[in-house]
């Protein structure tokens, strides 16, 4: 079944008000879930609604938060979430980080008792159309395993760094630090449908490419001890400097109800010409000296990251919305 985006909007703004949102806070989430469909991130977009909604009913997720803005100085503030839905969290803080940035050149925000907030892009975007380079940082639940150890401890941990490209198309570097994302292999199970190769170990430390038996075993990093290393910084950024949870000590949003997530962000943003009053021309010509490179075979065009994400939304952003039979059996259901 496919349905226009405004009704797909309007289904999910009324299911999220029916787990007590405000009307504004569930626009938020709702737009945050149809900007993971357009771009293609399924496994950020519609399929997990249910577990947000789960969590709301569970108490787990607080659906009305008082969230406390602490200034330490006009550029540093520390947000408590007050365990609100992470898209409304970040939302906020990443407002705060552009607002701070643009009054002093930079913005530092922490944040802590959050929850899982989609895609760091996301957010990153939303400073980079304000002509600001942004960091952002996140930790989740473990997945990864500290190289040489034989338990899942890191998240996938993603790393983001946006800046503006020149162009209207922005520069956004986001990536998890695992091999492929967990949401990827959690779409997989949900679909049973096979995960790439050597991306993955089952629970006896053996390489699957079943997506059940990846989530009981552990992920692998990217580039062995780099990307542990990577994970690692994350989760000191996000969850040591913050306040958040860290070690481990995220909850599994989809299996673990024993508590809040008490997730850990950190955005980091800043005015791009601040050293530079040409940073626009300047990111031009870098960009234009490393796409006329000579290219590899078979390869005709060099992308920079968050190009083929920004061609993916533009190319559905105006068409039906696919939900699968799984995500319309949710939907009616949380509808009724
Ligand atoms: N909130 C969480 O807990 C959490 C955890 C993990 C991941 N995520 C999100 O999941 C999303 C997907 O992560 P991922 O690791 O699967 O990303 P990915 O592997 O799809 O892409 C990683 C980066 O590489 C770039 N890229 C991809 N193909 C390219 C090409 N051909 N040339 C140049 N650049 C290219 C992309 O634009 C992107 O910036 C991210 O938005 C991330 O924030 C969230």
């Amino acid at each position: 079944m496919k349905i226009k985006k405004q009704n797909l909007e309007k289904m999910l703004i009324k299911i999220f008000m029916k787990h007590k949102l405000d009307k504004d806070h569930a626009k938020l989430c709702s737009d945050a879930l149809i900007n993971a469909e357009f771009v293609e991130a399924y496994s950020h977009g519609l399929s997990r609604l249910k577990m947000y909604c789960d969590r709301i009913q569970k108490k787990l997720i607080n659906p009305k938060p008082k969230i406390k803005d602490i200034k330490i100085t006009n550029s540093i503030s520390l947000i408590d979430a007050d365990n609100s839905i992470g898209f409304v969290a970040a939302d906020f803080a990443i407002k705060k980080a552009i607002h701070n940035a643009k009054k002093t050149g930079i913005g530092l925000v922490g944040i802590k008792n959050s929850g899982h907030y989609g895609l760091s892009g996301y957010y990153a975007e939303q400073a980079v159309k304000k002509n600001l380079i942004a960091m952002i940082f996140t930790n989740a639940p473990p997945a990864v395993a500290p190289h040489g150890s034989l338990k899942s401890l890191f998240g996938t941990n993603p790393i983001c760094f946006g800046c503006p490209s020149g162009s209207k198309i922005p520069f956004i570097f986001d990536s998890s630090i695992s091999m492929i994302n967990r949401g990827k292999i959690r779409f997989a199970a949900r679909e049973n449908k096979k995960i790439p190769e050597n991306v993955a170990l089952d629970k006896f430390g053996k390489p699957t490419t079943n997506a059940k038996r990846a989530l009981q075993g552990v992920q692998l990093p990217i580039a062995g001890f780099r990307g542990s290393g990577l994970a690692w910084m994350v989760d000191i950024l996000s969850g040591v400097v913050t306040g958040g949870n860290h070690a481990g000590r995220v909850k599994d949003p989809f299996d673990d109800f024993s508590g809040p997530q008490n997730i850990g962000h950190l955005m980091i943003t800043f005015k791009s010409n601040i050293f530079n009053i040409d940073f626009n021309k300047r990111i031009k010509e870098n960009i234009k000296i490393i796409k006329k490179l000579p290219k590899i075979k078979k390869v005709k065009k060099i992308f920079y990251p968050g190009e083929n994400k920004f061609l993916k939304f533009r190319k559905n952003k105006d068409r039906l919305i696919n939900l699968n039979k799984k995500t319309q059996q949710e939907l009616k259901a949380l509808l009724d």
